[in-house]
């Protein structure tokens, strides 16, 4: 979307970045070592100043929203735009060459980029994303998002339906739907059930995902029209962040333990098949040992297929951090993480293995990590798939059967 909105104002992209004029990187907020990482690429990107002058570095997106002028002041950093002025850019940039601050960190109510249809920079042309809505309005205490994205706002359903169908001209095969919180999708009389079978009617061949769902939230209607829908991919990913009743009202997260595994009942009901992961935080404030085994306990009542697991880390300016100590010592966050990862190691063995024997359609994302005698591709539920294969190409639908499995990977074969 950055890109589109620069091509128009005669900007070109560079693969090499000794060439670039204005190097400009994407940010996320929502962990501490996430913000970490982006401060050792903004060193990086200053390196190529002694070579080129007058080149520019821009900050996007949510780093830039949370520390604003303090990015310029480093001296290392020209221009600041928040996730809602990316119209702005070339007005930013402009700026800059005029001597002037480079910085829009305006938070909107409105914006939803619906009209601009994104340059799409991503390698295999195979899976695209469309962004549905923005912001949140969850107010989850450990969470940063609702202050560096803003309110949550619904893009239009026609301009998704339309970029939907560009990505099939394309010759995209697959399209994953994102919002924070996909379930409280609203535009018009169109929710996200609705919106789900709109986008599953663009074509019967595309395949469609989403992410992220939220357990208070996530409807029998969506449910049900997952399992109606042959060309909606039977995996959803709804983070439960803890499996403790009093941490989760800590987390105002705003649901029970009992109604996630409802929910999780209900998922299963509709779909037997369906891939469900999660996101979980240990060492949140106050977090006892017991209540950690509840996290654990409830990882093994559900079975997750995957998990990404993270310490808590403290981001200023949300609730817990103003109203809680962040009072979990790093060894012991850390040795609960550890255990946690190495559960749910065992619990994606045990899934994969139950597929050992079992047929799958996988989209063909190209060469596998082993190179081009073998291919990649996901099922329908969002396990990976390695197979042996010179017949097949990126963007082709195989059937393989799966003969063996590590922790990560289904191993398959072709089925003729
Ligand atoms: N500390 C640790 N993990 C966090 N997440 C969000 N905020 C924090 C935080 N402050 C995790 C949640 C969320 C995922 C995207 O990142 O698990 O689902
Ligand atoms: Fe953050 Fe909660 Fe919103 Fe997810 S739902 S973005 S965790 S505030």
């Amino acid at each position: 979307m950055v890109f589109s909105i620069l091509a128009k104002e005669g900007y070109a992209r560079t693969e090499n970045i000794e060439e670039a004029d204005v190097i400009m990187a994407n940010t996320c907020s929502i962990r501490d070592n996430a913000e970490q990482r982006i401060w050792g690429r903004i060193d990086y990107f200053n390196t190529f100043r002694k070579k080129r002058s007058g080149l520019i570095v821009g900050i996007l997106g949510c780093m830039a929203e949370r520390l604003k002028d303090a990015l310029l002041d480093t001296g290392k950093v020209d221009v600041v735009a928040g996730p809602d002025a990316y119209r702005h850019l070339p007005d930013l940039l402009q700026a800059v060459y005029d001597g002037a601050k480079g910085i829009n960190v305006e938070l909107s109510r409105e914006e939803t980029y619906g009209d601009i249809s994104p340059v799409r920079i991503d390698k295999n042309g195979v899976s695209a994303f469309i962004s549905i809505m923005r912001g949140c309005n969850n107010v989850c205490s450990y969470c940063v998002v609702p202050y560096t994205r803003g309110a949550e706002r619904s893009r239009d359903w026609h301009t998704i339906v339309r970029e939907a169908c560009e990505c099939v001209e394309a010759g995209y095969k697959e399209v994953t739907l994102l919002g924070q919180n996909v379930d409280s999708y609203l535009f018009e009389d169109v929710d996200f059930a609705k919106l789900l079978a709109l986008v599953a009617g663009v074509s019967p061949t595309l395949r469609v995902r989403f992410s992220t769902s939220h357990p208070k939230d996530i409807s029998d209607a969506v449910i049900d029209t997952m399992a109606a829908w042959p060309n909606i991919c039977h995996h959803i990913h709804l983070p439960v962040q803890s499996g403790n009743d009093r941490i989760l009202e800590k987390m105002r997260r705003r649901y029970t333990r009992e109604w996630y595994l409802e929910r999780v009942a209900r998922i299963r009901q509709a779909m037997p098949d369906c891939g469900i992961t999660t996101d979980a935080i240990v060492g949140f404030c106050s977090e006892t040992e017991e209540e950690f085994r509840d996290t654990l306990s409830i990882f093994e009542e559900v079975g997750y297929d995957a998990a990404f697991m993270f310490n808590y880390s403290e981001r200023p300016g949300t609730l817990a951090s103003r109203n809680y100590p962040d009072d979990i010592p790093l060894e012991v966050k850390t040795r609960r993480l550890n255990e946690l990862i190495e559960l749910q190691n065992r619990l994606s063995l045990k899934s994969n293995k139950r597929d050992v024997g079992r047929e799958f359609e996988v989209l063909v994302e190209g060469p596998s990590k082993k190179g081009d005698a073998q291919l990649c591709g996901r099922t329908g539920s969002n396990k990976m798939c390695v197979w042996n294969d010179t017949t097949h190409k990126a963007g082709d639908f195989v059937r393989v059967r799966v003969v063996d499995c590590t922790s990560a990977t289904l191993l398959c074969e072709l089925k003729k």
